[in-house]
């Protein structure tokens, strides 16, 4: 297992690249699942989860290439309904082959996800959906067990906002008989883009990124060549990462409306943020004033980035509570950060943050993906070595965080544990 030394006080400064975002790519290389021939997918970004989901396409009999940020997936030649334990425990998110399973060769078997260290992670509104297109649903073993002779349009009301959720009911019910209508479906970029991606390959899909979204049944898509849309949750962790370091960075190949929440609370902690079409210049100032924080579904202030923010936070003037509303157990990191002198008092799911002039480096754990990044977050401004374990989580989800940062200008490396 590898570890990632943080030597603090430096500023960043420079250019850095964001890459292709996780979270668009995942729900994308599973729709490729919905029709025969080669899809060509680009700015796909090097990460465990997209080789995790390839493994995965690859076992249910797709064709898949990687060549650099470069992905081909062929699924004309589908032999297997079944995506295994062994293959879905490594990445909850595997569920999405769950909807496109069911939609193209009409059953699936899928490995129930389970849950993580942020929640338990229920998947019963994914299962809700695909029962009122029409399948019929068995739990048995740990497997969902979904069948059906053709899903058949509905109207499907959503009583949480679930991203993946969103994704695969609407992955299902492209193929579907007739007309489907998603009311308090998921509005992130992420499902937008496979929303875009699906009416390239001939699906009729409107309302995207909005709560209503109406589906009307195709007979067959036809393989397509897209490009991965930018990730927006690194780009706001390389902009906190700016502001804490009170460095001045230009985030290039961002996009701007989709980091609006976060824009205004660097922007409410006393950061400079300047817009310039796809480059979002950063320079963090002193003092960094303190900002209450409440995750929301989007376009509200993403949980994905409650703990880079909360590092900010952890230095700031003044006190602030930051709550986390999306999941039940999202502030495993408070610990770590109170290990390196953060002073937080967590109650339910509420965070109360009183800043405090420096933080002091030490050894600390990652225990899931974005914490991994706020712990390097905080060894970037913390006095001394912080040294970050455990880091296949950060690996998951983030393309080379650490030479990124070096790139501008961090004291910071991999090593092996
Ligand atoms: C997606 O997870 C993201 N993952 C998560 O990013 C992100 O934190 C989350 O959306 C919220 O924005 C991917 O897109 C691959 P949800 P997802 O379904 O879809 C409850 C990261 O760090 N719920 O929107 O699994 C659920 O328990 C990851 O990149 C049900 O109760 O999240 C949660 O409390 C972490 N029943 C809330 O809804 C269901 O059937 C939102 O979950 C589904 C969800």
């Amino acid at each position: 297992m590898d570890k990632i030394l943080v030597q603090g006080g430096h500023r960043l400064v420079g250019t850095v690249q964001v890459s292709g975002a996780k979270n668009a790519a995942l729900p994308i290389l599973a729709s490729a699942l919905l029709c025969d021939g080669p899809n060509t997918f680009t700015n796909v970004p090097i990460l465990r989860d997209i080789q995790s989901t390839l493994q995965l396409l690859s076992h249910l009999g797709a064709r898949c290439d990687m060549q650099g940020h470069t992905v081909q997936v062929d699924a004309g030649g589908l032999n297997t309904h079944e995506a295994p334990y062994d293959l879905v425990r490594k990445m909850r998110a595997s569920i999405l082959v769950l909807g496109p399973l069911v939609a193209r060769l009409k059953k699936a078997r899928v490995s129930l996800p389970g849950g993580c260290a942020i929640g338990a992670r229920p998947i019963n509104l994914h299962l809700r959906g695909l029962e009122l297109l029409g399948a019929q649903i068995d739990l048995s073993h740990g497997y969902v067990e979904a069948s059906c002779e053709r899903l058949r349009g509905a109207e499907i009301y959503f009583d949480m906002v679930t991203v993946t959720g969103t994704e695969n009911i609407m992955m299902a019910a492209v193929l579907a008989e007739g007309r489907t209508v998603l009311r308090n479906a998921a509005c992130e970029p992420e499902v937008t883009a496979l929303a875009d991606v699906l009416n390239k390959m001939g699906a009729r899909i409107q309302g995207a990124g909005t709560p209503e979204i109406v589906i009307q049944g195709v007979e067959q898509l036809h393989p397509i060549s897209a490009a991965i849309i930018s990730d927006r949750i690194e780009a706001g962790t390389l902009m906190t990462a700016a502001a804490l370091t009170q460095g001045d960075v230009i985030v290039q190949g961002a996009e701007p409306e989709n980091l609006e929440a976060v824009i205004h609370k660097l922007r409410l902690a006393g950061t400079q943020v300047d817009v310039n079409g796809n480059q979002i210049r950063v320079q963090g100032q002193r003092p960094i004033h303190s900002v209450d924080v409440k995750t929301l579904p989007y376009p509200g202030f993403p949980t994905d980035m409650q703990a880079q923010f909360m590092v900010l936070m952890t230095v700031a003037r003044g006190s602030c509570l930051i709550s986390e509303t999306i999941f039940e157990n999202r502030f495993i990191h408070v610990s770590e950060l109170q290990r390196m002198g953060a002073d937080i008092a967590v109650t339910g799911n509420s965070a109360l943050i009183k800043g405090v002039a420096r933080l002091s480096g030490a050894p600390v754990m990652a225990s899931d993906l974005r914490a991994s990044a706020c712990l390097i977050l905080a060894g970037l401004v913390a006095d001394n070595t912080t040294e970050v374990n455990r880091v296949y989580h950060l690996d998951r989800g983030y393309e080379a965080l650490e030479v990124k940062f070096q790139q501008l200008g961090a004291a910071i490396r991999r090593a092996k544990a």
